[in-house]
């Protein structure tokens, strides 16, 4: 199943695979995470998607939906 993914707030669009790992996604849009453990545990990578959902990139992947998925890299001041 292919999904158009956008990345904020660069807006850069870029279809994919749902179930691609995000940064894989992420890097071939040309959009760096930043990234810490890379285990789910630092939230250095957390990103937000189009429902306000915050997830760790580094362990997820493209969820498959008919419609375009927003992957949110906020800067979080606390960080
Ligand atoms: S890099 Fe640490 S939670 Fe993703």
């Amino acid at each position: 199943m292919t999904v158009t993914v956008r990345f904020l707030p660069d807006d850069v669009t870029i279809t994919a695979e749902a179930g691609e790992p995000m940064l894989a996604v992420a890097q071939r849009a040309g959009i760096t995470i930043p990234t810490g453990c890379l285990m789910g545990s630092c939230h250095a990578c957390e990103v937000e998607l189009g429902d306000g959902t915050p997830v760790c990139s580094c362990i997820s992947s493209i969820p498959p939906s008919s419609e375009e998925v927003t992957i949110n890299l906020y800067s979080d001041p606390l960080w």
